[in-house]
């Protein structure tokens, strides 16, 4: 059964950047909830993917140095530990992962066209689609069975969560591995960063539930990895049950155990973590409001998918956050969704003058810290509601 623990209010699409600010944007209701059979979180309102997920659709993994740095690591890894035939990434976006491939061993899967095109304008195989078992079924027929299958932070994206992977199984080779990555719930709940739901992020994974969900398309987790990509992520290493040659790490269980020593099985947990949104929300308007009065200047750093959620739960205007800067092309000089608060192109002398910095952008704290070390030099702070909204000026 699917019980309500927190309601985000009505909220934009987070990754339609509008040109111009209006109004009387589309918002749909965000409330978020919690499955006491399966212990699988999600929204419960589904935009359907052609809505999110076109040619027009901005985010770029290659955008941060973060990324680009965890996707060359695993990809040395994959090589040296599993050396597959042929990769299969569901989700490619700008080709990230893939650029890390020969391009006669990977294929890419991605809908966004205006992302495909990256990818096919450098030779890799991109088909254009969506994710799904008849696609599934066309890539067998073509390429045969796949051994190694991977997806970062999209098969979370994708409502029929069933038929993502019964797509998987019937794909993937009787040895082969899967690979998948995607923010943690446990994260999200100890780091109350509850702007990691949006109406794009449907599920939100805990091992737990990625142990339960699998185990009905004869797969299961052998291996984990704690990221801290996104905020914090796990990465999931499935193999097929009927493989018996590789051996569960006990670092399965382990993980499990932590999951439930907090309570990730138990409504009553993410009651908790609800009320502690709430006070998040007042908390941060608090310092904000407190800046206007002193009539700083504050700005946003980062027009993230994440900083969306938090604008329009908080009520957060121009009155209190200026502008945003962020590096995206296809995100400066539009709007943040919902909001009157302009994007503006990111320069090195963006921060000149500037008071306090709300990190929307908080996943990449490290690699922001590192890049503003001037604004911070001269009394500069930034401003993060993680895990309790403070200005901050030290990691
Ligand atoms: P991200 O946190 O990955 O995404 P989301 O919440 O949307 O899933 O997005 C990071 C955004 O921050 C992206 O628009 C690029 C931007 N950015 C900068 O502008 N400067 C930076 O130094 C970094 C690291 C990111």
């Amino acid at each position: 059964m699917n019980k309500k623990f927190l309601d985000l209010g009505y909220q934009p699409l987070a990754n339609v950047y509008p040109k111009r600010y209006k109004l009387n944007q589309i918002k749909y209701k965000l409330k978020i909830q919690f499955n006491t059979n399966t212990k699988m979180v999600s929204i419960s309102k589904r935009i359907p993917s052609k809505k999110m997920f076109n040619s027009s659709y901005p985010y770029r993994s290659s955008m941060s140095y973060t990324m680009k740095k965890s996707f060359k690591n695993l990809s040395n890894e994959i090589k040296k530990r599993f050396c597959p035939k042929i990769l299969l990434e569901i989700g490619s976006n700008d080709g990230a992962l893939i650029a890390n491939f020969n391009k006669e061993n990977v294929i890419g899967i991605e809908p966004c066209s205006n992302l495909a095109k990256i990818t096919e304008k450098k030779g890799y195989l991109t088909y254009r689609k969506y994710w799904n078992y008849r696609l599934a079924n066309e890539l067998k027929n073509k390429h045969g069975e796949i051994d190694l299958i991977y997806s970062a932070n999209t098969l979370t994206h994708i409502s029929n969560l069933n038929d993502v992977f019964k797509a998987i199984s019937l794909l993937l080779s009787r040895d082969g591995i899967l690979i998948i990555e995607d923010p943690s719930l446990l994260e999200c709940i100890k780091k109350i960063s509850y702007d990691q739901f949006y109406n794009e992020h449907i599920y939100l994974f805990s091992v737990i539930s990625v142990r339960n969900f699998i185990k009905k398309f004869n797969l299961e987790i052998f291996d984990l990895k704690n990221l801290e990509t996104h905020g914090g992520s796990i990465r999931y290493y499935i193999k097929k049950i009927n493989n018996k040659n590789i051996k569960v790490k006990n670092i399965v269980n382990k993980q499990i155990l932590i999951e439930r020593k907090f309570g990730l099985d138990k409504f009553v947990t993410f009651k908790k973590f609800a009320k502690k949104v709430e006070l998040s929300k007042k908390k941060l308007l608090n310092i904000l409001e407190k800046l206007k009065e002193k009539k700083m200047s504050v700005i946003g750093y980062g027009a993230t998918a994440k900083a969306v959620t938090i604008l329009n739960y908080c009520n957060i205007n121009e009155d209190l956050i200026k502008n945003f800067v962020d590096t995206t092309p296809e995100k400066i000089n539009r709007y943040m969704p919902g909001k009157n608060i302009k994007i503006i192109k990111y320069k090195k002398n963006s921060l000149i003058k500037k008071d306090y910095v709300f990190l929307g952008a908080w996943n990449f704290k490290r690699e922001i810290f590192d890049k503003e070390k001037k604004f911070l030099k001269k009394g500069g702070k930034f401003i993060t509601h993680i895990p309790s909204p403070k200005y901050f000026n030290k990691i």
